[in-house]
C-alpha cells in the first residue's frame, strides 16, 4: 500500500444510513431503523447533531437509500431549516453493502478534506466526546482510529451454527475487543483501502478491516458503553426508556392567613384553625373564603409550581362561588389529579409552618401523616417544621400565621 498520508485538510465525517436494517424489520413494521423517531427527531439527526457540536468536524456527508435519497435530502433540508447544523452537508446514495455506502460517502467528500469519520447512524448515543478523542488522534498523526470496548463474554468460534453447531476454538479474552464507530481515518488511505476492497474483493463488516487488509496501522482508542448499535429487537427498548426522560421538578409555595381577632372590618368568615386538615384545638381563628388550611393552599401552590401551572387563584378564584367554603383538601386533590394527568410524580415535600401562636410542636407528627396521606406518599417523604420569627413583623404580633412549601418531584418532558 502506497502511504500518501495527508497532514492537512479538514476533516468531514460520513454518516451511513442506506442500510435496509433487516435485523430489526419486523419489529418496526417494514420501516429501516435509522429512520425510526427517538426524542422526536430520526436516529440519523441524532449522530448528526452530535458531529455538529465537534469544532473539528467541518461538513457530513448522508448516506442515504438510494430509492429514498431525494425525499431523506428533502428531511434533511427541513430539519436543518428548523434547527441549523452550522455545517455544510450532503446527501449521497449508498450501494447494496454497508462498505459500498462507505465507498459512495468518500466519492462525494470534497477535495480539502484530509481525514474521514465513518460512522453507522444506527448508533445515535455516541457522544462528542468521543468524536473529539477520534478526532485528536488523526491530528496526532494516526492513520486510522476506533473506539474500543474490553468484552465480559468468553468468546469461542463456533462453526456449524448455535443450535448445535461446535466449539472449534475459544479466543484469549484479554486481547479481545468490541469495536465501534465512528472510525477516523486518514482520507487518502481510506480511499485506496476501498479501492483494493474493489479489485480484490474483500467483504468486511467495518472500515478499520480493509486498513488492516491493506497493512494499514489501526489505533484504538476507549469507546463509550452506551454508544451501541440498534440492531436486534430488544435494542428498540433502549430508545423507548429514554424517548421521554423524566426531570426532577421543584415547586414552591407561599401562603399566608389573617387571624380573626386581629382583623377591623373582616371581608371573609372566620374559621377554626386546620393545618394539613388536622384541627388545632385552642388556636386563634382564621380569615377565609375556604376552610382557610394555609399549610395545605402552600402545598397546593408548590404542586402547581412543579407543573408551571399557576397558582391556587387561577383555578380556584375566590370570585367562583363554587369553592365557597370548600376544603383545602379537595382543591389539593383537583391538583394532584392535574399532576397525574400531566405525568408528575411527587417525590418529596418540605413544609414549614411560620406562627407567634399556637405553638405547633404537639401537632407536627399528625399533621406529617395527613400530608402524607393526601400525597399518597410514605411519611418519611413529608417534613414539617414550625418556627416563629422571634415576635417580629405580623406574625410576631400574632396577627395571622404563614407556610411555605418546597415539593421535588419527576416529570416527563414535555
Ligand atoms: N448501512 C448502509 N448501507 C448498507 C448497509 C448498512 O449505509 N448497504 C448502514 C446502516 O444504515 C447502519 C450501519 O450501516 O447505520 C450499520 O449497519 P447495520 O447495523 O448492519 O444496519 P443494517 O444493515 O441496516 O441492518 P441489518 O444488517 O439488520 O439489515
Ligand atoms: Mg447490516
Amino acid at each position: 500500500m502506497i502511504l500518501s498520508s495527508h497532514k492537512w485538510g479538514h476533516t468531514w465525517a460520513v454518516l451511513l444510513a442506506a442500510g435496509s436494517g433487516t435485523r430489526l424489520a419486523d419489529a418496526c413494521g417494514g420501516r429501516r431503523k435509522q429512520f425510526m423517531e427517538f426524542q422526536g427527531l430520526p436516529l440519523f439527526w441524532h449522530s448528526a447533531r452530535t458531529f455538529a457540536r465537534v469544532v473539528a468536524i467541518k461538513g457530513l456527508v448522508f448516506v442515504f437509500p438510494p430509492e429514498e435519497i431525494e425525499a431523506c435530502a428533502a428531511q434533511v433540508r427541513a430539519l436543518d431549516a428548523a434547527n441549523s447544523l452550522g455545517l455544510p452537508w450532503l446527501a449521497v446514495a449508498g450501494g447494496a453493502r454497508r462498505q459500498d455506502s462507505v465507498r459512495n460517502g468518500l466519492a462525494a467528500l470534497p477535495r480539502d478534506c484530509g481525514h474521514v469519520l465513518v460512522h453507522d447512524s444506527a448508533r445515535p448515543f455516541m457522544s462528542a466526546s468521543l468524536v473529539q478523542r477520534i478526532c485528536v488522534a488523526l491530528e496526532a498523526g494516526a492513520q486510522s482510529v476506533i473506539p474500543a470496548l474490553a468484552v465480559t463474554d468468553t468468546i469461542k468460534r463456533v462453526t456449524g451454527g448455535l443450535d448445535g453447531g461446535r466449539v472449534a476454538e475459544t479466543l484469549l479474552r484479554e486481547e479481545l475487543a468490541a469495536v465501534q464507530t465512528p472510525q477516523g481515518f486518514d482520507l487518502a488511505l481510506l480511499r485506496q483501502a476501498h479501492e483494493r476492497a474493489e479489485t480484490e474483493d474483500w467483504q468486511v463488516t467495518d472500515d478499520a478491516s480493509l486498513m488492516e487488509l491493506a497493512g494499514g496501522e489501526v489505533r484504538v482508542v476507549p469507546g463509550e458503553a452506551c454508544n451501541v448499535k440498534i440492531t436486534n429487537p430488544e435494542d428498540l427498548r433502549l430508545l423507548e426508556e429514554q424517548a421521554m426522560p423524566e426531570v426532577s421538578v421543584t415547586g414552591f409555595g407561599y401562603d399566608v392567613h389573617r387571624y380573626a381577632h386581629a382583623a377591623e372590618n373582616p371581608k371573609q368568615p372566620a374559621r377554626p384553625m386546620v393545618l394539613g386538615t388536622v384541627p388545632i384545638p385552642g388556636a386563634p381563628e382564621v380569615l377565609a373564603h375556604s376552610d382557610g388550611d394555609v399549610l395545605l393552599h402552600a402545598l397546593t401552590d408548590a404542586v402547581l409550581g412543579c407543573l408551571g401551572k399557576g397558582d391556587i387563584g387561577t383555578h380556584f378564584p375566590d370570585t367562583d362561588k363554587a369553592w365557597d367554603n370548600a376544603a383545602s383538601s379537595l382543591l389539593l386533590s383537583e391538583v394532584l389529579l392535574l399532576a397525574r394527568r400531566e405525568g408528575l410524580r411527587l417525590m418529596h415535600v418540605d413544609l414549614t409552618v411560620i406562627a407567634q401562636v399556637p405553638k405547633l410542636a404537639p401537632h407536627r407528627e399528625e399533621i406529617r401523616k395527613s400530608v402524607a396521606n393526601l400525597l399518597g406518599l410514605p411519611a418519611a417523604m413529608v417534613n414539617v417544621k414550625a418556627t416563629t420569627e422571634e415576635g417580629l413583623g405580623f406574625t410576631g404580633r400574632r396577627e395571622g400565621i404563614k407556610a411555605v412549601a418546597l415539593v421535588t418531584g419527576l416529570r416527563r418532558l414535555p
